[in-house]
């Protein structure tokens, strides 16, 4: 059954009692739900979700400090995830057989993770090797699906968050001549770039037409950058940068490493989630702030730090559709399911590609 056809299915759609419900009777139902469940129910949240869900989360955080929240948690018998399907996945790899994780939408996927698939990776594998031969390592973000995530672990490569990126590439560059970057092709960019890897030293591999855009002297590459990308980071562009400038001049420009290397390079800072949220809380008073990522991130910034000004790059601003999918109504069900002991949206990946892919989570976690 294709994803598609799995969606369709009613049982993994809203029942439609739910959107009948009036907010607050929801936010009563679920505060109940978490009392009676006690510590045998965690909500994890990323900072991308909407304020309407993550005032329930029992953690919140960036896709790394996620991973090392599920990894650690070893009590609560069921994990619902406020995130994206990768971020499910990767806490059912990291939890017990015995811990179920549940993603409170299927539709919660992330466009970038799709952007690589298996097949994908396993023939620009076999024909990058045929021209780098045995040179380079994997290395993905996060941001993938799990049979990616064990493609890299069964080839000695590691995962990559935001926050650790530059360390992971580091570590990669310790081990072989050349790093294939998945599937974001900006944050290889941006990071191999800081690292003092020339542009001209980096390829990109174009899984569509399954070749690679490179000119030049092949024994020249360092990073061949997989040709995927965020579709909510790309949107914020260089004319956003310069009106910022033009009617501003006095405000700091941060945005996330997912954005191009035009963008982050006009900005005057970069960073993950985590670095941008540390440092509008470490900022001046007074200060002023264009945020170049995800609208709900930026506007729940913009209320915190009311001494502060603070804008989103984007005045059209840019919100990430499938993290929006997960909504009140959805993670009242999800919560209802456990309660009624009924099959909920559960993600399980298959022990072979969990035993591959918590090779190249270890590799990151450890260090
Ligand atoms: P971080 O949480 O690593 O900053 O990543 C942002 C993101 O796009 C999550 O999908
Ligand atoms: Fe994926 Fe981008 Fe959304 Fe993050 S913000 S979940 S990378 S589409």
């Amino acid at each position: 059954m294709s994803i598609m056809e799995m969606l369709k299915q009613p049982s993994f759609a809203l029942p439609e009692k739910y959107r009948k419900l009036e907010t607050k009777e929801m936010e009563e139902k679920v505060r109940a739900i978490k009392r009676q469940l006690g510590d045998s129910l965690f909500i994890p949240g990323h900072h991308y979700q909407r304020d309407e869900v993550i005032q329930f989360a029992d953690a919140v955080g960036d896709s790394l400090q996620l991973a090392q929240i599920s990894a650690r948690n070893k009590k609560a018998k069921n994990i619902v995830f406020c995130g994206v399907h990768f971020m499910a996945e990767t806490a059912d790899i990291l939890t017990t057989a015995e811990q179920t994780v549940i993603l409170p939408d299927m539709r919660a996927g992330c466009s970038m993770a799709d952007m690589a698939d298996i097949y994908q990776t396993e023939t620009a594998w076999k024909e990058l090797q045929g021209l780098f031969g045995d040179t380079m390592l994997p290395l993905t973000y996060v941001n993938s699906t799990a049979a990616i995530k064990a493609f890299v672990g069964r080839n000695g490569g590691a995962t990559v968050t935001s926050s650790n990126a530059h360390e992971m590439v580091k570590w990669a560059f310790g081990k072989k001549e050349r790093i294939l970057f998945l599937p974001d092709q900006h944050l290889g960019r941006n990071t191999a770039f800081d690292l003092g890897v020339d542009l001209g030293e980096m390829a990109v591999w174009n899984p569509i037409n399954n070749e690679l855009e490179y000119e030049g002297d092949l024994s020249k590459v360092k990073v061949i950058l997989w040709k995927g990308h965020c579709s909510v980071h790309e949107n914020f562009i260089v004319q956003n940068i310069e009106y910022v400038r033009r009617t501003y001049p006095d405000m700091k420009i941060i945005v996330h490493p997912e954005c191009t290397h035009e963008v982050v390079g006009l900005s005057d800072d970069n960073g993950s989630t985590k670095y941008i949220i540390e440092k509008i809380e470490e900022a001046e008073p007074g200060s002023a702030w264009a945020i170049g990522t995800e609208m709900n991130l930026v506007n729940r910034l913009i209320q915190q730090h009311s001494d502060k000004h603070i804008i989103s790059l984007n005045p059209n601003m840019c919100p990430c559709l499938t993290m929006n999918r997960i909504d009140l109504p959805h993670l009242l069900w999800s919560l209802d399911t456990i309660i009624e002991g009924n099959e909920g949206n559960v993600i399980k990946v298959d022990e072979q590609t969990a035993h591959e892919a918590v090779l190249a989570l270890d590799r990151m976690l450890n260090r």
